[in-house]
This record gives structure tokens, sequence and C-alpha cells, in this order.
């Protein structure tokens, strides 16, 4: 299936066909790699404080839960994502792990977010915002929700600097993850739109200016696992 002009519709799409097997093609793929990158990023989010949080492009709530683990009692996480069936394996986790008290999903478009201005202590987004169909509207909108001094936290894959780890990296990436994924899921074209998006999508510097462009201070980033992803961090 082709990347449509209307990219929320083909994403949604994507995800729904995938839903099932996400989780599992997660940890497979990435070695269980993505477990650290998360904590990672919610360990960034969690340093300034805060109770309330929102989670774009939660998926199956993987960062929602995360916040709880490491923030201890007393946290609320709101997850938004814009996949029905991703909502419904987020809210199974959730329940089978008994944190449905801290944490809601919620069916929303990342576009235009359904809170008011200044509402959340900080906000993150793992593996989400490449996918948006317009990714300074998204950063647009969670800086919008947070309150003064919070904090916006990306997790997203990037390309290695390396040239020769470039080129083993592109080969799994490319060759190897998209076979595996469509063994595994049986949506081959969802395992090769991740690299083609990965490709697209700006690099560290570029996003860094992205998030600086659309209000955000202190803008840093944190490249992990050889740049394969990077954590970047802006405050309002
Ligand atoms: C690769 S998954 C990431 C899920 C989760 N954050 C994680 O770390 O595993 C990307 C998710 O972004 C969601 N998504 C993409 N664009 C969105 C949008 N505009 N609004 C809400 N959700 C969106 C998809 O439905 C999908 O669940």
């Amino acid at each position: 299936m082709p990347i449509q002009e209307n990219k929320d519709a083909f994403v949604k799409e994507m995800f729904s066909d995938i839903a099932h097997r996400y989780d599992l093609l997660n940890k497979l793929l990435s070695l269980r790699r993505d477990v650290y990158w998360r904590k990672f990023a919610v360990r960034e989010l969690l340093k300034s404080g805060g109770v309330l949080f929102l989670d774009v492009a939660t998926g199956t709530g993987d960062c929602a839960i995360e916040i709880v683990r490491q923030g201890g009692g007393g946290k609320k996480i709101i997850g938004v994502d814009f996949t029905p069936e991703m909502i419904y394996a987020g809210r199974k986790k959730a329940e089978r792990e008994r944190l449905s008290d801290s944490i809601t999903l919620l069916e929303t478009n990342a576009m235009g977010l359904p809170f008011e201005d200044n509402y959340f202590d900080g906000a993150i987004s793992a593996f989400g915002v490449r996918n948006f169909s317009d990714i300074r509207r998204g950063i647009r909108e969670m800086r919008r929700v947070i309150k003064q001094n919070g904090k916006v936290v990306i997790l997203e894959f990037t390309n290695p600097s390396n040239k020769i780890l470039k080129k083993i990296y592109h080969l799994y990436f490319k060759r190897i993850l998209p076979f595996i994924g469509g063994i595994i899921s049986g949506k081959r074209y969802a395992y090769q739109y991740l690299p083609d998006s990965v490709m697209e999508f700006p690099n560290q510097k570029e996003f860094k200016k992205i998030m600086e462009k659309e209000g955000l201070n202190d803008v840093k980033y944190f490249n992990l696992t050889f740049g394969i992803v990077a954590v970047h961090v802006g405050m309002k």
C-alpha cells in the first residue's frame, strides 16, 4: 500500500493492522532496546517533577506505564492515540498491570489536543512524531498544553552518523526488519514504512531547530545506542 496523501488515514490503518503484534515485534526487532530507550526518555521527563503527564501517540501505553513505574504512586497520565486498536491493547495492558487508576487512554488526534492550555506538567511522545501528518503542529500542541517550565520529550528513530555502523544498520533496518516484521505481522508494508519514514525524518540538529522554532527553550538531545534513536528535550 503506497503512502497516501492523507497521511493520518494511512498511519491509522497501518497501526490498526499491526496492533495485535505491535508489542511483540517491538521487543523482538529492537532486541528489547526499546524498553531502555523509553526508560531514558521518561527519566528526562520526570526530572523536573510534577504529577500530571501527557503521553502523545501512546500506542499500547508503554511510556504511560513507565511514568507510573518510575514516578511511584501519585502520578496521573493521559495517553492519546488515534488508532482504536492500539488504545484497546493499551487499556488491556494497563488493566493487567493494575495501573488503570493512574492511566487514562483516549482516542484522539495529536494534531488537535482536546485539553486547555497549560494543563499538564510535561508531555512525551515515543516513536509518534515521525508519523504525524504535520510535525510542527504536533510539537506546537504538546507545548501548548504543558505548563510554563514543563518539558516536551521526544523519543524518535534517527540515523547513526558513523559510516560503517550506518551500513550495517541500513542492511538490518531496510532488509531484515521488513522481512521479519512481515512474516510475524502479515503486514510487510508496515515494516517497510518504518525505515522509509525514518530516512525522511529530520536529523537530530534539524529536529532540535524545529522544537526551538515552536517555542521550546534549552533544547538538547541525547543519542542512544550509537545514534539509532535520539531523545530531544525542550522546555516551555
Ligand atoms: C510507533 S507507535 C508508538 C507507540 C508508543 N508511543 C510506543 O512507544 O510504542 C506510533 C503511534 O502513533 C499513533 N499516531 C500517529 N499519528 C498520530 C496522530 N496524529 N494522533 C494520534 N496518534 C497518532 C499511531 O496510532 C501509533 O499508535
